[in-house]
């Protein structure tokens, strides 16, 4: 059977499962902010969005980069905005165009893609349950590659690994020569909230990957940024397109960097949630990864096949994140957002009697 490389569009999938296309179903494969987006998008002002429509873009970005430096107290020139962190993956591929590169998984499956699209010799390295980070294995990899990419917290696991991990990797990858793309797309769901990017200037090599699609709920807009080394942002900057960044996401970005109320109700609400469905799901004997975000890994002591609890649960109106496109995981796990308590509550009593069939 074939099914979608992503999670989100419920409506791709049910075409894909051959099913009734029907608006009521609770989407857990979409792993961005249940909350979201801020109420400010609901009533925006349409002379805005108009003159943000007609008018061509600022292409350097300006204001957003600048405000982006100050929120991240990082320089603007170690700064670059992208229509999402997706296109940015794929610039980042282009930089490293038929290099040998390596990427820590399970892990998000667009590196892979970008990198194969660029003709990249890739080594997978593989982390397997519970997902933590194994520091050796990764630098064992250091003196035939040119690049890493690795995301912390990771998705699809949600595990997110310690400043000492990533720190002991950048010292390795600069002695060696390596380049680290840290994927930060989750960072501000985690409790400290804080990521890395004040030691992106210790480090040439370290490029940080963002994301505004996740925490503000914008899939649609499209916007995400890099903080690296200066010459790095030059470089990277050259390969991608004129207006890349849309005026109405330029505009958006802006206001969502005030949104800090929102960022900390959201990461409050979150953590309530997954903490008390991660305790449910252990008493029903489930496996849960040890995540720090707003989405989890569940799978069964016997590590089997999960489709048949997949098709269990569409049949239910709730749709999982499958994971036969993550290394490692092979569908032997599901992935699910962490939502609203009365959807958490709708999955709960879905997996309960899936226990007791
Ligand atoms: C880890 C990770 N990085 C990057 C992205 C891409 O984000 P964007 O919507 O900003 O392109 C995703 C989207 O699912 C993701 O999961």
């Amino acid at each position: 059977m074939l099914l979608p490389n992503h999670g989100a569009n419920p409506s791709i999938l049910l075409k894909h499962l051959g099913k009734e296309q029907t608006d009521s179903v609770i989407d857990f494969s979409e792993n961005t902010n249940p909350f979201g987006p801020p109420a400010f998008i609901k009533d925006l002002n349409s002379d805005q969005l108009v003159s943000s429509i007609k008018a061509y873009p600022d292409p350097n970005v300006t204001d957003l980069t600048e405000r982006l430096a100050f929120t991240n107290k990082v320089p603007k020139e170690t700064i670059l905005v992208g229509n999402g962190a997706a296109e940015l993956i794929y610039l980042i591929a282009q930089l490293f165009e038929n290099k040998h590169v390596a990427i820590v998984e399970p892990a998000f499956s667009e590196y892979r893609e970008a990198c194969e699209a660029f003709g990249c010799d890739i080594t997978s390295i593989v982390l397997p349950p519970p997902w933590k980070l194994d520091v050796e294995k990764v630098t064992s990899t250091f003196s035939k590659i040119e690049a890493l990419f690795i995301c912390s917290p990771n998705n699809p696991t949600g595990v997110q690994y310690t400043e000492k991990e990533i720190i002991f990797l950048l010292e390795e990858a600069e002695k060696a020569g390596v380049y680290i793309i840290l994927d930060e797309a989750f960072y501000d769901f985690s409790e400290e909230g804080v990521g890395l990017a004040r030691l992106q200037r210790n480090f040439s090599r370290f490029i940080i990957l963002r994301s505004l699609t996740k925490m503000f709920a914008i899939a649609g807009i499209r916007l995400g940024y890099l903080i690296a080394d200066k010459n790095i942002i030059k470089k990277v900057s050259l390969y991608q397109p004129t207006w890349s960044v849309n005026g109405i996401a330029q505009h958006i970005g802006l206001k969502l960097l005030d949104e800090r109320s929102f960022v900390t109700n959201t990461v409050e609400n979150i953590h309530i949630e997954r903490r008390r469905m991660t305790q449910l799901l252990q008493e029903l004997d489930y496996i849960v990864s040890d995540s720090s975000v707003n989405f989890y890994l569940l799978g069964e002591e016997t590590r089997i096949d999960l489709m048949p609890l997949f098709m269990f649960l569409v049949d239910k109106g709730i749709i999982a994140r499958h994971t036969y496109n993550f290394s490692g995981l092979n569908g032997a796990y599901l992935r699910f957002a962490v939502k609203d308590r009365l959807s958490n509550n709708h999955l709960l009593a879905a997996l309960s009697e899936w226990r007791k069939r």
